[in-house]
């Protein structure tokens, strides 16, 4: 029998985790299942424990389960630790290891575009996703790094917690101030079509608007970063292939190649 993998959510009917699955063991001739379970939030710790017990090799969360999962983990790796979230499960000899591959997806698919060192960044939000992805883009060295949020409080508290890991620090966007050339949007507000109050001079020449979240059309952030002159605007489905590529890595050993995964799973956007 193949090697059992899910990806865990409520709802997760939605997900291309199993499409992307399908199609990076197919490229490198692994042989394993890979299934969707959505689980209500009262069995989402018996419904992985069950999954495990039974034999299942490992699991992808997905929302709104990522901070339980890391709760759930018997052992977190360091950026998973760092996020407080984990999104890749497997069962290692020290029983669950729980891992964050976020991260390093949006900087993978950045830098497909973008050398990411000495560049002023502005990340949007500060929930699961910008926390997810703070340390992974510090790694990085920018010039600066400053984080806008709504709620300016959340904000901060995430700057003070990413303090020591390179130049960051926090706003509320009425007051941001001077040109970036990238600006991340890791906030929900594309979900609801809602666009951000953003100052008409937020991009450098030259400068790359990236949305975390994706669609067949472009979202609301990335018209948005079009009128205030973004140069390349780019939404979140690459980041989505490249934490799928890091977790089948972990998983299997083998890293995928994810260009044609990306284009075919762009063109079943329509
Ligand atoms: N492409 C990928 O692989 C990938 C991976 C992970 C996440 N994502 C996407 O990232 C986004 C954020 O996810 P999350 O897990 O971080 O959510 P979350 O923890 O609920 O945080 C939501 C964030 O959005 C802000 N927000 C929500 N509505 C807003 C609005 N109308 N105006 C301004 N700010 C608003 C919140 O601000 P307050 O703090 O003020 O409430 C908070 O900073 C989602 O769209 C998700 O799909 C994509």
């Amino acid at each position: 029998m193949p090697d059992r993998y899910l990806v865990v959510g409520h709802p997760v009917a939605h997900s291309k985790s199993p499409f992307i699955h399908a199609a990076f063991a197919r490229q490198t001739g692994q042989s394993l299942s890979y299934d969707r379970l959505d689980l209500a939030p009262d069995d989402f710790e018996s419904g992985l424990a069950d999954f495990f017990a039974l034999g299942g090799a490992g699991c992808n969360i997905t929302v709104p389960y990522k901070e339980r999962a890391a709760g759930f983990a018997n052992r977190l790796t360091e950026r998973a630790a760092f996020a407080g979230a984990v999104n890749t499960l497997w069962l290692g000899d020290e029983g669950l290891v729980g891992d964050n591959t976020d991260g390093v997806g949006l900087v993978r698919d950045l830098k497909r575009h973008l050398a990411l060192r000495d560049r002023r960044v502005l990340l949007l939000g500060a929930g699961g996703a910008a926390r997810g992805v703070l340390a992974p883009l510090l790694a990085e060295q920018p010039a600066q790094l400053v984080i806008a949020n709504r709620s300016a409080d959340k904000a901060a508290a995430l700057a003070e917690l990413a303090a020591g890991l390179g130049r960051v620090e926090s706003c509320a966007y009425e007051a941001l101030d001077g040109d970036f050339d990238l600006v991340i949007n890791a906030t929900s507000a594309s979900l609801a079509g809602e666009t951000l109050p953003l100052p008409e001079a937020l991009f450098s020449q030259g400068g790359l608007a990236y949305d975390m979240m994706y669609g067949q059309a472009p979202t609301a952030f990335l018209r948005q970063a079009e009128q205030l002159g973004a140069a390349v605007r780019l939404d979140g489905l690459g980041m989505l292939v490249e934490q799928a590529a890091e977790a089948f890595r972990l998983w299997r050993g083998v890293q995928p190649d994810t260009a044609p995964v990306l284009l075919a799973l762009r063109d079943s956007l329509g």
